[in-house]
């Protein structure tokens, strides 16, 4: 088993990774099951899917599960949810001292997570994320949060688990094009700093899309490697250093916002398109050499991931998509800073990009 530790003083943990561990989560989480029982958190399809594996495992060890089984897709994270779900906690008379296992994908962990830090002022949670998204970024690192009618992720807060633990065989059951989604969230490590991993991507990509244990398990670990002690350094994005982890999403949030944050297109297959486009700009401002940022679209669309405004199924042209942008949560004081790149690995923050240019060079890029 593989152990990533994410050191924040007082609020550290642990993220484990192993290959069939939700069959052994009976003796891993026995520790966190106060009075001999666990209340699991999913969604209908995970319920399906992997619940059943994870109950067994559990009650082998004894372990009574108290399921709450959520819809599915993203409306799940919304007031309406959030208060079923604590109304749900609250009747089966969770304590502080609990422990509330969100079993799921990026949507179970947000909703979780911001339930777990208000329900009597903070119990503890766990995170078993069941996507290649949730496993190697929004499991780790504390960002919880519902929707807004004003936005996305608009209402949550920082709050850490007590366990991150990760089975890459979760993702046999995940539809190919959700762990493609996921996969543009773990090229984005080696397109913020690290060039190598981002050559093992090239190399290993199609395994890792095939299935490969292998090479679910090493990526996977190396993304969380990068997130943990990134998120170690800046939990909350004060100095800067978190905010890179936002690469390709202010242009993926206006592509997503353009599909009306549909199935049109994904939160990774935007957050794909968007990192092709800030490669591309960074190139057109001459920051990048071309040939990176050619490097970088042609690896995208190798795997199959949107790499322009056309595969990402964009209509609108350059004015209306900074208008999305305009209501990003990043705007502060009229200014919206944004992730360029020298090369691959080599990711910074600007504060210096001029919106109406960034609207030219996305009608020059379509054309
Ligand atoms: P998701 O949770 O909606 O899961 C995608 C789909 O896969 C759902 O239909 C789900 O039911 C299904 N599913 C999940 N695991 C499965 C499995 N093993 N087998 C079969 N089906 C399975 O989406 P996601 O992509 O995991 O997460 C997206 C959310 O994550 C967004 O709300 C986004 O805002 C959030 N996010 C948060 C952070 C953070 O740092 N907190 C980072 C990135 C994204
Ligand atoms: N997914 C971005 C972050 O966790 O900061």
């Amino acid at each position: 088993m593989a152990l990533v530790r994410v050191a924040l003083g007082a609020r550290s943990y642990d993220i484990l990774i192993e290959q069939g561990a939700l069959d052994r989560a009976g003796t891993i989480l026995a520790p966190y099951a106060r009075k001999g029982r666990l209340v699991v958190v999913t969604d209908a399809n995970v319920a399906k899917a992997q619940l059943p594996r994870l109950d067994a495992s559990l009650r082998a060890a004894d372990i009574a599960v108290e399921p709450i089984i959520l819809p599915p897709g993203e409306q799940t994270k919304s007031w309406r949810h959030l208060e079923q779900l604590l109304d749900a906690l609250l009747a089966l008379e969770i304590e502080r001292g609990d422990h509330i296992v969100a079993l799921g994908g990026g949507v179970i962990g947000d909703l979780v997570g911001f339930a777990a830090s208000i329900l009597k002022r903070g119990c503890h949670f766990i995170q078993v994320p069941t996507t290649l998204l949730a496993q190697v970024d929004s499991s780790v690192g504390g960002k919880t949060a519902i929707n807004a009618k004003a936005g996305k992720n608009l209402i949550g807060s920082f709050y850490q688990p007590a366990l991150v633990l990760i089975d890459p065989s979760t993702l046999d059951s995940l539809p190919l094009r959700e762990t493609r989604a996921g996969y543009a969230e773990v090229v984005k490590y080696g397109l913020i700093d690290d060039p190598a991993f981002f050559a093992w991507c090239d190399a290993n990509a199609a395994a890792l899309l095939a299935g490969d244990p292998d090479a679910r398990t090493y990526a996977i670990e190396r993304s969380v490697q990068a997130k943990a002690a990134i998120v170690a350094d800046d939990e909350r994005e004060t100095s800067g250093r978190r905010a890179l982890l936002n690469l390709g999403h202010t242009f993926g949030h206006a592509l997503e916002a353009d599909t009306g944050f549909s199935d049109t297109l994904l939160h990774g297959e935007g957050v794909a398109a968007g990192m092709a486009l800030a490669f591309r700009y960074s190139a057109r401002l001459g920051l990048c050499p071309a040939d990176e940022a050619d490097r970088v679209t042609a690896h995208l669309q190798a795997v199959g991931l949107p790499h322009d405004l056309a595969s990402a199924h964009v209509q609108a042209d350059g004015a209306e998509l900074v208008g999305h942008m305009l209501h990003d949560k990043k705007m502060a004081a009229g200014t919206l800073p944004f992730l360029l790149a020298r090369g691959i690995g080599q990711t910074f923050l600007s504060k210096d990009v001029v919106l109406d240019d960034v609207a030219t060079f996305l009608d020059t890029d379509r054309a």
